[in-house]
């Protein structure tokens, strides 16, 4: 913990979509988030529904399934009531599937775009009159992919790419049409990390492999992820608006 007056996130209040995995990006970002001095509200659909969760530590727990729209005011209502408002959101809430196109069924595309793309639409459409009216200096981060930016082809299918392609079309939009509004909004692209999305799925020959194609040798961490998006959430990255950051290790330089 560092001092206040040196805190990035000092007297910020944050939505984290996608945070309950204790080994997944999302709960690096809240660890961050509150070392920082923000107070946060983690949304997503492992936790129980509550209908006054309290906050605790600086934190609230909200259940919330982003592919639903009422369930995601809800869980901004929740927020809102227990935060006092917010500054940051951080749409990080997402599923992988390795699928290929040749077994790739519609309900299965669709539960993709659902949950990835318009879940991101739903909180950020949701939250958005909060973080019209902050004067804390508002910002939008959401996690996107090397996936969307190499065409796929690891774990991720066709379905994943395209998700998270619409996810940095809708940021870099976001960032032109809230920007004289005084909201900020920008990327994530994280390459390999080690959460319980990629931990064990390539088998040792594939994982070497991989490494060895990656300049800096190695996969990346969760909290390097979340490194990248503190920056974008803060008030570091204050004249930077539609922008991708890329947390990839070198894996894909373009
Ligand atoms: N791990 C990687 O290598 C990697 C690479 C690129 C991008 N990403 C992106 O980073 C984000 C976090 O991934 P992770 O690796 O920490 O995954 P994870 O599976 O550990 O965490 C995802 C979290 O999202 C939650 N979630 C899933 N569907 C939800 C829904 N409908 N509503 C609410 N919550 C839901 C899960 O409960 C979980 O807590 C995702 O958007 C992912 O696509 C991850």
């Amino acid at each position: 913990m560092t001092d206040g007056a040196s805190q990035l996130l000092a007297g910020k209040r944050a939505i984290i979509t996608g945070g309950a995995n204790p080994r997944g990006i999302g709960a690096a970002i809240a660890h961050q988030f509150l070392a920082q001095g923000a107070t946060i509200a983690v949304l997503d659909y492992a936790y129980p529904d509550e209908a006054e969760p309290a906050l605790a530590g600086g934190r609230v727990n909200l259940h919330c399934d982003v592919a639903s729209m009422a369930s995601c005011e809800q869980a901004v209502t929740r927020a809102t009531q227990a935060l006092g408002g917010v500054d940051v959101l951080v749409n990080n809430a997402g599923i992988v599937a390795a699928t290929r196109i040749w077994d790739l069924a519609e309900d299965e595309f669709r539960r993709m775009l659902d949950v990835n793309l318009t879940g991101t639409y739903n909180v950020t459409r949701a939250a958005l009159p909060r973080l019209l009216e902050s004067d804390r200096r508002p910002a939008i981060v959401n996690l996107g992919s090397t996936a969307a930016l190499r065409g796929g082809g690891l774990l991720g299918g066709s379905h994943y790419a395209a998700s998270k392609g619409g996810v940095i079309s809708f940021t870099k939009a976001l960032a032109r049409e809230l920007g004289p509004r005084g909201v900020r909004a920008n990327c994530v692209a994280p390459g390999i990390i080690e959460t319980d999305m990629t931990l064990g799925k390539f088998g040792e020959n594939w994982e070497q492999e991989l490494k060895q194609g990656i300049p800096l040798q190695r996969f990346g961490s969760p909290a390097e992820v979340a490194q990248a998006i503190l920056f974008l959430a803060s008030d570091l990255s204050s004249y930077s608006t539609g922008i991708v950051v890329d947390v990839n290790g070198g894996f894909h330089i373009h």
